[in-house]
C-alpha cells in the first residue's frame, strides 16, 4: 500500500509537469495552481525518500556501484533544477506570486522545466535500471524517455505556442487603467502588426495561428494591443503602418516564409503614407521578424526625415529580445536619437500595461 502510494505520487508529479508544459491550453491560473500541486507532491516525495539524502553523506563513495553513482548525480542535478524552477516559477508568476521579481525570465523558466522533465524521466528510469537484470533494455528505454522529454520541452511546446495559440482577453482589463501624461515632446505612437496587414477570415473561430489575440470577440494584433495600452496611458494618438497592394498570408508559416524572402531581398513593401514631420518623439511598437524589423517598418523609416527626432523602441518577440532591430533602425533613422525601451515576450503582452506605465513616468530626452 505504502509502495503504491509512492508510485502514485511519482507518476502524478511527472503528469502534472507534462500538463503544465501545455500552458497554451491550460492558461495561467491552472498552470500556477498545478505548480503548487507539484510542489506538494515533491515535498511528499522527499519525505518518502528521505533515506536518499542520508545515504548521500553516509558510507564511502567507492563502495557505491557505478549505477548508484550515476543515479546520485542525476538526482542531485534534478534537485538543483527543481529548486531553480521553483524560484523561476515565482519570478514569472502573475497570479500567486506577482510580488516576487527574481529570475522572472520566461525562457529560463521553460528551459528549467525541460531540464526537470528530462532529469525526472532519467531519475525515474534509473530506479528501473538498478533493479532489472535486463540492463540494456532498461537503458534504452531510459534514453528514449529522456529524448522524448527533451523533444517535448524544446520542440513540441514552442511549436504549440506558435501554432495553437489564441489568447482571449478583455480590453477593459488589459488596456484601460491609470493614466499619466507624456512627459516628452510632441509625440506619436506608431505600430506594425501582422493582424492589421493580413486578410483573416471574418469568423474569429475559423482563424488559427500564432500570436493571435481575441479582444472582446475581435481579432487584435499583439503590437496593436501594446499601442492601445500606450495610447490609454499617455493620451497620445496611434497610427498603424499598413501595407498596400499586397497582404500577408493568413497562415503563420506562410507569413514566416514571405517575411524571410522579403528580408533576404531587402524588400520595401509599399505602405500607406505615414508622415511624422509634425512630431519630435516617435514611440515605435513592432514585432521582431527574422530577428529584425519587418520590412514594411523599413519602408516607413525610409519615407520620413528623422533628423532631430527621438525614437523609442518597444519590440515584441518570441524569444529574441531586440536582436538586430535596434542597429537596423539606427542605420535607417539617420540623425535620430534611438532608445531601446523594452522588448516584450509575446505571452506577456496582455499584462504589459504596468511596465509601460512605469516607463512613461520616467523623464525623457528634451
Ligand atoms: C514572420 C514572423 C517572423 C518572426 N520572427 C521572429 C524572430 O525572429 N524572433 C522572435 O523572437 N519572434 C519572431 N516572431 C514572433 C513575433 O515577433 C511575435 O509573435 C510578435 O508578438 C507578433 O506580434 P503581432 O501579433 O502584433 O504581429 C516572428 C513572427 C512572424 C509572424
Amino acid at each position: 500500500m505504502h509502495k503504491l502510494f509512492e508510485k502514485i505520487v511519482d507518476i502524478a508529479m511527472y503528469l502534472i509537469l507534462l500538463v503544465q508544459m501545455l500552458y497554451v491550453f491550460t492558461g495561467n491560473v491552472a498552470h500556477e495552481l498545478l505548480g503548487m500541486g507539484l510542489f506538494v507532491c515533491l515535498v511528499i516525495h522527499c519525505i518518502q525518500k528521505r533515506w536518499w539524502f542520508r545515504s548521500l553523506f553516509s558510507g564511502s563513495c567507492t563502495a557505491k556501484s557505478v549505477e548508484r553513482k550515476v543515479f546520485d548525480v542525476i538526482t542531485i542535478l534534478l534537485f538543483i533544477s527543481i529548486i531553480s524552477l521553483m524560484f523561476s516559477s515565482m519570478g514569472v508568476s502573475r497570479t500567486l506570486f506577482p510580488w516576487f521579481d527574481i529570475l522572472g525570465y520566461v525562457s529560463l523558466h521553460r528551459y528549467l522545466a525541460t531540464a526537470v522533465l528530462s532529469l525526472g524521466a532519467a531519475h525515474g528510469m534509473m530506479h528501473f535500471v538498478m533493479r532489472t537484470q535486463k540492463k540494456k533494455r532498461a537503458i534504452f528505454i531510459m534514453i528514449v524517455a529522456v529524448g522524448a522529454s527533451l523533444a517535448i520541452g524544446l520542440s513540441l511546446v514552442p511549436y504549440l505556442n506558435r501554432h495553437a495559440k489564441k489568447v482571449e482577453i478583455h480590453l477593459t482589463d488589459a488596456v484601460y487603467g491609470e493614466k499619466t501624461g507624456w512627459n516628452g515632446n510632441n509625440a506619436l505612437i506608431v505600430y506594425f502588426t501582422r493582424v492589421g496587414n493580413t486578410d483573416f477570415a471574418e469568423d474569429v473561430d475559423a482563424v488559427s495561428g500564432a500570436s493571435l489575440m481575441v479582444a472582446d470577440g475581435e481579432l487584435v494584433g499583439s503590437n496593436e494591443l501594446l499601442a492601445m495600452m500606450m495610447s490609454d496611458i499617455t493620451g497620445l494618438e496611434t497610427r498603424a503602418i499598413t501595407v498596400t497592394g499586397k497582404r500577408y498570408p493568413s497562415d503563420y508559416d506562410d507569413t514566416v516564409s514571405v517575411a524571410g524572402a522579403e528580408k533576404r531581398e531587402a524588400a520595401r513593401p509599399d505602405i500607406e503614407p505615414l508622415d511624422i514631420s509634425g512630431y519630435d518623439d516617435i514611440i515605435l511598437i513592432y514585432p521582431l521578424w527574422w530577428g529584425d524589423i519587418p520590412m514594411p517598418v523599413a519602408t516607413f523609416f525610409e519615407q520620413n526625415d528623422w533628423t532631430g527626432k527621438n525614437v523609442y523602441l518597444i519590440a515584441s518577440q518570441g524569444s529574441s529580445g531586440f536582436a538586430a532591430s535596434t542597429e537596423t533602425i539606427k542605420g535607417l533613422a539617420v540623425g535620430a536619437n534611438v532608445t531601446e525601451v523594452m522588448s516584450i515576450y509575446c505571452e506577456d503582452i496582455p499584462d504589459a500595461r504596468q511596465s509601460l506605465l512605469e516607463w512613461v513616468r520616467k523623464p525623457k530626452a528634451e
